[in-house]
């Protein structure tokens, strides 16, 4: 058998179901990968920048990763722009959905929310309210997409950043996407994990 017998999925059979979930499980293994190549076509994307997106990217990686942070921030923040790509008019939650599966909800929600918590920094120059984020008030994870936006994401544009490669990031992403999807002990609804953390700091270069 190398395809389905079916033209109508409704017309399958158990045979063709089990055939397509081998497929799909040898296809799942593939997605660290395919979002790498994703990130690295982000590198021609949204000029005007002194940096490119996937600069950008990396450049939050970094200084997540120079904060001591732990592999779930990490990842999370090397693609929490890679809806750019697709989704450019809500590219924080189309990342956020990409990670939803494999990371901590705490990551999920920072992403997720970020681009409401950045108009803070330009908002009033776009005829944007920069006080978006106030609508999460009170939220468990506020103080911490507050850290990751000022920390992280709108410090990292500066072209002059001594920035990680890609590589220094790629095993990370391939153990959080090779982790089983929705395991209750990855997503810990509830969890805070600090973003920075000195004693860990203080080991990276
Ligand atoms: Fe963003
Ligand atoms: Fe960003």
């Amino acid at each position: 058998m190398d395809q389905v017998k079916f033209t109508a999925m409704k017309d399958g059979d158990r045979e063709d179901y089990a055939f397509l979930t081998e497929h799909e499980v040898a296809f799942t293994k593939g997605t660290a990968d395919r979002l790498m190549t994703a990130l690295e076509t982000l590198d021609e994307g949204l000029s005007g920048y002194k940096v490119t997106r996937l600069g950008h990217s990396l450049q939050s990686a970094t200084r997540a990763w120079r904060d001591g942070a732990d592999t779930d921030w990490l990842v999370s923040t090397l693609l929490h722009d890679i809806g750019d790509i697709f989704a450019p008019f809500n590219h924080d939650e189309y990342a956020a959905s990409i990670l939803k599966p494999f990371v901590r909800g705490q990551c999920t929600w920072v992403v997720e929310k970020h681009g409401d918590f950045q108009m803070i920094y330009y908002g009033e120059h776009v005829g944007a309210n920069p006080h978006k984020r106030d609508a999460y008030a009170g939220h468990r994870y506020f103080d911490d997409c507050a850290t990751f936006c000022e920390r992280w994401d709108q410090a990292s544009f500066d072209p002059a950043y001594d920035t990680l490669t890609l590589d220094h990031f790629r095993p990370l992403v391939r153990e959080v996407f090779a982790r089983a999807p929705y395991d209750p002990a990855v997503i810990r609804p509830g969890a805070r994990e600090p973003l920075v953390d000195a004693s860990v700091a203080a080991t990276r270069a």
